[in-house]
C-alpha cells in the first residue's frame, strides 16, 4: 500500500508541469523561429524604407547608424542569455544564443560593408587611412575583426573540431567585442557631446559583464563550468 502510494506520488511529481524551466523541443523550436522573425525585422524595415525612399536626407548615415545600433542590440541580447538562464533556470534559452550571436554578425557585416563600399568607395588606401586616423573606426574595425572567428566557429562541427574548452576560450572574445563596441559608439558620440543613448548601452554591458565577474569571484569552481558567452 505504502509502495503504491509512493509510486503514485512519484508519477504525480513527474506529470507536474515544470513551468518554463523545461520546454518540449517543439515549443523551443517555435520560440526560436519567433525570435528569428523578430531579429530579422530591423533588416526587413530597412528594405522597406529603402524601397519607399524613406532614408531621409542622408541615407548612408541612416543605414549605417541603424545597422550599427542593431549589431549592438544583438550583442547585448546574446550576452543576456547566460545570466538570464542562470537566474531563471530556463535552460532552453541556450538554444537561442548562437542565433542571436549570428544576427549580431549579420548586422555588423551590413554596417561594415556600407563603410567599405559606400563610405570608402572600395578604396583600400582610403580605408587604411580611416582605420589609422580615426580612433572610433580603429575600435569598430577591431571589434568586427574579432567577430569573424566567432562566426566562423559557430557551427556544431567547429565546436567538435576545436574541443569544448578551446571553443569556450575563443568565444570569450565576445566580452572584448562588447567593450570595443561601446568604446566605438562612445567615441563616435564624443564629438557631439551626446552621451545619452550610449550611456544606456554602456550600463547594460557593464551589468551583463559585471554579473559574470561577480559570479566567478563568488564561486570560482562552479563558474568555470558555465558556458562561455
Ligand atoms: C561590433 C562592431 C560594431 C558595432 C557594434 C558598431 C556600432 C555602431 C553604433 C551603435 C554606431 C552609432 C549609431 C548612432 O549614431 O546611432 C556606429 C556608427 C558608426 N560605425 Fe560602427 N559598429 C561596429 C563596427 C564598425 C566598423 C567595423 C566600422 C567601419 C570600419 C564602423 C563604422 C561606423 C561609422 C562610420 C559610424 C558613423 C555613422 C554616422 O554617424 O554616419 N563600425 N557603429
Amino acid at each position: 500500500m505504502a509502495t503504491s502510494s509512493s509510486s503514485a506520488a512519484a508519477a504525480a511529481t513527474v506529470r507536474k508541469p515544470a513551468g518554463l524551466a523545461t520546454l518540449p523541443p517543439q515549443r523551443v523550436r517555435v520560440l526560436k523561429f519567433a525570435l528569428w522573425l523578430l531579429a530579422l525585422l530591423p533588416f526587413v524595415r530597412l528594405l522597406y524604407l529603402g524601397a519607399t525612399e524613406q532614408f531621409g536626407a542622408n541615407p548612408l548615415e541612416f543605414v549605417t547608424r541603424s545597422t550599427g545600433t542593431w549589431t549592438l542590440v544583438m550583442l547585448c541580447l546574446t550576452l543576456t542569455i547566460t545570466p538570464l538562464r542562470r537566474l531563471t533556470g530556463w535552460n532552453w534559452l541556450i538554444k537561442m544564443r548562437r542565433m542571436l550571436g549570428l544576427f549580431a554578425f549579420f548586422y555588423a557585416v551590413q554596417h561594415f560593408l556600407l563603410w567599405i563600399g559606400v563610405d570608402r568607395g572600395f578604396d583600400l588606401a582610403y580605408m587604411i587611412k580611416d582605420v589609422y586616423k580615426r580612433p572610433f573606426i580603429t575600435v569598430g574595425f577591431t571589434a568586427f575583426m574579432l567577430m569573424v572567428p566567432l562566426a566562423l566557429t559557430s557551427t556544431n562541427g567547429m565546436v567538435r573540431r576545436l574541443g569544448g574548452k578551446r571553443w569556450q576560450a575563443l568565444h570569450r572574445l565576445v566580452y572584448a567585442i562588447a567593450v570595443l563596441a561601446i568604446l566605438h559608439y562612445w567615441w563616435h558620440k564624443a564629438g557631439k557631446n551626446d552621451f545619452g543613448e550610449v550611456s544606456i548601452y554602456a550600463a547594460v554591458v557593464f551589468v551583463l559583464l559585471g554579473m559574470r565577474v561577480w559570479w566567478r569571484l563568488r564561486k570560482p569552481a562552479a563558474a568555470t563550468r558555465q558556458p562561455a558567452a
